[in-house]
């Protein structure tokens, strides 16, 4: 029964990759390119999977952050547009030039280091973000330095996830106005601007290509349900019962004694801890998913092991009932279970920090599985790993309390 049991599980939904990308074209213009980001492995979901779905889904180039991450698509001889977004040494430059891949530049510097290599570049605009680029007279000056090898003209949002519009629009007009200035002047010059955010809630910023990330893993960029924004969410995390321990009053579990049994109780100890990327954070705080049962994480979170309370399900009340919890059972952190689901985003709020940091920290012991389900309401149900539900349900996943459980 175990064996068909992975220690910490992430399975990445293809069909939901593609879906996104299909509903993130659909937004686009005819003739507005999709670069899908894959960079930091695929935002944990494994770059070259995600990357192989999006292409087929209709997205035609792909975004990196680093040269390693651009040499992992090539080889995988994956043929696509490639752009690494970040900065590089000379070293770099070389490899980014023996893959192939476009490059962004905002220094003299270095786009004479990369027109020597013969590297096609985007000319990186501060329009607002305040970190790599240069304003707009010096963007100019690039793009005309630049001569025969320039690709494209981008820049990035600052605060496009953000309900107040004023610096989002901002930055909108300075781009719009310098983009419009340097393609009358460079015929074919790509202008780039849009995350997902802004891809979703902005069509006056698609421009020439959008550059999506987080949207293509179902995750929403305004760290809400993303159900009702026509995303399906593809990574499920999951591990297993390795072993039931029934305790009784006053007997503690784990670290630092973070669980004092109140009473009679029955835990789950599940072989998954900080080290796969379940933060420490959530100790006597996140929930799981046992057999469609919302149970709580009990007990200090070790590096490879964490404890889950077995509500209702205590030795005494319930020691073998059709309904308890029984090793080998699948616990699930990200993903659906029965009626019940946990989203990123809600272990993103429990956590306070955004989803992209959730589905990122997911490590690299972490086994990969790629599933390809059918979509919720697909005339073909397949197995439930994406069967998410139609409506989204109130409250979100995750109890904002902190503090120990009430034990069973
Ligand atoms: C330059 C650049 N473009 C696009 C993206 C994609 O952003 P998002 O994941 O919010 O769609 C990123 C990600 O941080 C980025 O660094």
């Amino acid at each position: 029964m175990l064996d068909d049991r992975q220690r910490a599980l992430a399975t990445v939904d293809l069909a939901a990759v593609r879906h996104n990308i299909a509903h993130l074209v659909a937004l686009l213009p005819a003739g507005t390119a999709l670069c899908a980001v894959v960079k930091a492995n695929g935002y944990g979901h494994g770059a070259v999977p995600v990357a192989r779905a999006a292409l087929r889904a209709g997205a035609s180039w792909l975004g990196v952050a680093t040269v390693t991450e651009a040499e992992e698509l090539r080889e995988a001889a994956i043929a696509a547009p490639l752009l690494i977004f970040g900065p590089m040494t000379g070293a770099e430059t070389a490899r980014a030039a023996k893959a192939h891949a476009e490059v962004a530049v905002w220094s003299q510097a270095f786009l004479d280091e990369a027109l020597r290599r013969r590297l096609r570049v985007h000319v990186k605009f501060n329009s607002g973000m305040g970190r790599l680029g240069v304003d707009a007279a010096a963007a100019a000056a690039l793009a005309a330095a630049a001569g025969p090898g320039l690709s494209g003209l981008m820049s990035h949002f600052a605060t496009a996830d953000e309900d107040d519009p004023a610096f989002f629009v901002s930055q909108l007009e300075r781009f719009t106005a310098l983009a419009g200035q340097l393609k009358a002047r460079h015929a074919g010059l790509s202008a780039h601007i849009a995350n997902s955010a802004a891809t979703m809630r902005e069509p006056a910023a698609h421009f020439d290509m959008v550059r999506t990330g987080i949207a293509i893993y179902g995750l929403s960029p305004f760290g809400d349900d993303p159900l009702p924004r026509g995303l399906r969410p593809a990574l499920r995390l999951s591990s297993y019962v390795a072993a039931i321990r029934e305790v009784g009053w006053g007997e503690s579990v784990g670290y630092g004694r973070a669980f004092i049994a109140d009473g009679p109780a029955r835990l789950a100890i599940v072989p998954i801890g900080y080290a796969d990327g379940i933060a420490r954070a959530l100790t006597n705080r996140g929930d799981v998913l046992i057999a469609g049962r919302r149970c709580r994480i009990t007990g200090t979170i070790s590096m490879d092991q964490l404890t889950v309370l077995l509500p209702g399900d205590t030795a005494a009340v319930r020691p073998r009932g059709p309904a308890a919890v029984r090793p080998g059972d699948e616990v699930v952190f990200i993903g659906r279970s029965g009626a019940e689901r946990i989203l990123a985003e809600d272990v993103a709020r429990l956590l306070g920090t955004i989803n992209y940091e959730i589905a990122c920290d997911v490590s690299s012991r972490v086994v990969r599985r790629y599933a390809d389900t059918p979509a919720a309401g697909d005339a073909v149900r397949g197995p439930s790993l994406a069967g998410l539900p139609a409506t989204p349900r109130a409250p979100l996943g995750m109890s904002p309390a902190g503090g120990p459980a009430d034990p069973a």
